[in-house]
């Protein structure tokens, strides 16, 4: 019955409504959908499942909200800022608030340490950087045609990349050994297997800050990708969402390489994505921007961005809260320091018990090496570690291999999404996930299999129990960190 309808469907209705190409079937959402169906809470369901797989920064609202009760002329849903609701209620215009334009090019420039300008005439509109990077590949790329991307990289991307615009994304691939970074070698030979396809390149996306690795590029880096991209004469798309989202203050901009490099490279090939989602924390108002420093891209791309505004009411409010440099300033100085302090406690934690994460500085996340739990060192090991993980530790974070990751073992866990508490729920759950199995390895040793089992009353299956037993690694039982948490009791 099912396939009929379905089969049905692909006969009325587009190829693109009834193609896969959204992605949404990887385990990076099936996580998700995990969570949605369990979702922890500390008294209601102390049981239910951590989302550690969701890149939200939510570790400064109180000071979005201490402003916005300051200044609540701000909102045009206030008696205070009633008076502006007509004029705000009819705004459409496509090239937005001239005042919102200018108070987003000052922020771009104070998020990036205030090392470059930025000009509010080249900023363009879209729905989120979602939006943002699919506005560039029309612009950019014709159906069939290929943007290079170093892996790993974020899930979305096939989605938001390709679903619609039909372009192509060919890894450039990045491996542990090098810290994954991106070398002239391997995008040299990603360039030549595409020439060898017969895929016309048109161009090099990447992230600086990295989702996933949570790593800044260096300058050098920087210099290498533009005169890489300009020797081949090919678009470099630089996804900025995590600009501010650093622990450090040495970030760089492709925007300041770019202009020191501008006697050497040809700026009509340069364009940012930037967004409020991270660096604010605010995805739910779906501000993305292109900054492109090419003026037909800036030109077409305004006309493009009708099909994803940002709403006047949201341009109107941001208007007022970021001109306001005194709070600014503080917000990116007090969210920095939020964010290096959790970034610290959880990899510390994570350290306790052995877990090691690549060197991070940037993000809201960790690259966690859990290549010690696995088998064998392959991609169904890593499939069945992160299903033990996600159904019996009852943490969503998101295997490697959903994020193109060419080698087994990675995973990537948000730490920024929760409080301190839910954050120490589940390093507890980590913890006792590791020490338990390595407690349970040593007693297989000492032949005291069965005594363990006794002792552990709990409702283990029996067919983890005996891989894991033939894995003699630390993978634990779940259910021992759920009901029986002594955190997690003495918070019902
Ligand atoms: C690298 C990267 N680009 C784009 C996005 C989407 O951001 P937005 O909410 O602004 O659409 C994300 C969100 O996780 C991201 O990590």
């Amino acid at each position: 019955m099912i396939m009929e309808v379905n089969s049905g469907n692909n006969q009325v209705l587009s190829k693109l409504a009834t193609n896969n190409e959204h992605g949404e079937n990887s385990s990076y959402f099936d996580g998700w959908k995990a969570y949605d169906n369990n979702p922890f809470h500390p008294t209601k369901n102390p049981n239910g499942v951590i989302q550690m797989g969701l890149a939200e920064n939510q570790l400064s609202f109180d000071l979005i909200e201490k402003w916005i009760k300051k200044n609540p002329k701000a909102s045009i849903c206030s008696p205070q800022g009633v008076d502006a609701f007509k004029d705000i209620a009819i705004f459409q215009d496509y090239h937005g608030l001239p005042e919102f334009r200018n108070v987003v090019a000052k922020f771009m420039a104070k998020s990036r340490g205030g090392k470059v300008n930025f000009d509010p005439e080249r900023i363009i509109m879209a729905g989120g950087a979602t939006g943002a990077n699919e506005l560039l590949m029309f612009c950019l790329a014709n159906p069939g045609d290929a943007f290079l991307i170093p892996t790993p990289y974020y899930p979305a991307f096939d989605r938001d990349l390709r679903w619609r615009t039909g372009v192509q994304l060919l890894p450039v691939v990045c491996e542990s050994l090098n810290k994954f970074r991106i070398t002239k070698e391997a995008l040299e030979e990603a360039y030549e297997n595409a020439q060898k396809a017969n895929i016309k390149v048109k161009g090099l996306i990447f992230t600086n800050p990295s989702n996933p690795l949570g790593t800044t590029m260096d300058k050098a880096t920087l210099k290498t990708l533009i005169t890489f991209i300009n020797d081949k004469h090919i678009h470099i798309v630089c996804d900025e969402v995590y600009a501010a989202t650093v622990h450090t203050l040495d970030y760089v901009s492709i925007s300041e390489v770019a202009q020191e490099m501008e006697d050497r490279c040809n700026l009509d090939l340069i364009h940012v994505v930037y967004s409020l989602s991270k660096d604010m924390g605010l995805p739910g108002f779906r501000v993305g921007i292109v900054y492109s420093y090419n003026d037909t891209v800036v030109n077409i791309g305004r006309k493009m961005s009708s099909f994803g505004l940002v709403s006047s009411q949201t341009q109107h409010l941001l208007a007022s809260m970021l001109s306001d440099e005194k709070f600014v300033d503080e917000f990116l100085s007090e969210s920095t320091k939020r964010l290096a302090n959790r970034h610290e406690l959880f990899t510390k934690g994570l350290e306790h018990v052995g877990i090691r994460c690549l060197k991070s500085n940037a993000g809201l996340f960790c690259w966690m090496d859990l290549k010690p739990l696995l088998k064998e060192p392959t991609f169904e090991e890593e499939m069945r570690l992160w299903r033990v993980i996600i159904n019996e530790v009852k943490i969503n974070v998101s295997p490697g291999s959903s994020f193109h990751c060419h080698e087994p073992g990675w995973f990537r866990v948000c730490f920024a999404n929760m409080d301190d508490e839910t954050m120490e729920v589940a390093l507890t759950r980590i913890r006792m996930f590791v020490e338990n199995g390595q407690e349970m390895a040593k007693m297989v040793a000492k032949k005291e299999h069965k005594m363990w089992r006794r002792a552990l009353t709990l409702n283990l299956s029996s067919q983890m129990f005996d891989e894991n037993v033939k894995m003699n690694v630390p993978i634990s039982s779940p259910h021992m960190m759920s009901p029986h948490s002594p955190l997690l009791r003495a918070r019902t």
